[in-house]
């Protein structure tokens, strides 16, 4: 089974090349109107995501944890709720999606914060 950084690693690689591609499509066609949307997919779900999987990849203890899981799942529902809100708010203005989404990316990085306390960052030693 993949490691958990693997894991964030990887998705968020993914939600770059489709936000890139949506960058490229904006460009080309001059519309710049879901611009903030693309902007959060790659800054939340490229950017945030790694900096989430460089975190667990040098702390194995917090790596192993349920909470990181949690953390996981969280991380891309974000993503998947807050990215097609933003577009829903911008093109129909109906924004319940995108509060959803706010209320979910506000989640994951308080379980963020959570975790760097409860388990540190980096391989602690033990003192002798
Ligand atoms: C192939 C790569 C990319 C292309 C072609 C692209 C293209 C664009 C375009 C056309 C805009 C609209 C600019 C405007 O209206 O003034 C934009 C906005 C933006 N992009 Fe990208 N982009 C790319 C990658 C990225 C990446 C990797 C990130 C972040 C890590 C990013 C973050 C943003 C942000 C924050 C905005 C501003 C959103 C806003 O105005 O609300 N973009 N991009």
């Amino acid at each position: 089974m993949r490691s958990l950084a693997t894991l964030f690693f990887a998705t968020g690689a993914v939600f770059a090349l489709c936000g890139m591609a949506w960058g490229i499509q904006m460009s080309a066609t001059q519309d710049h109107t879901l611009s903030p949307a693309h902007g959060h997919l790659n800054l939340i779900g490229f950017v945030a995501m790694s900096v989430f999987g460089a975190y667990y990849a040098l702390t194995p203890t917090a790596a192993v944890s349920r909470l990181a899981r949690i953390h996981y799942v969280l991380s891309v529902a974000t993503i998947l709720v807050l990215v097609p809100g933003i577009v829903l708010a911008i093109s129909q203005g109906a924004e319940t999606l995108a509060k959803a989404g706010s209320v979910l990316a506000l989640l994951t990085m308080g379980l963020f914060v959570y975790t760097v306390l409860r388990y540190g960052a980096g391989v602690e030693r033990q003192s002798s």
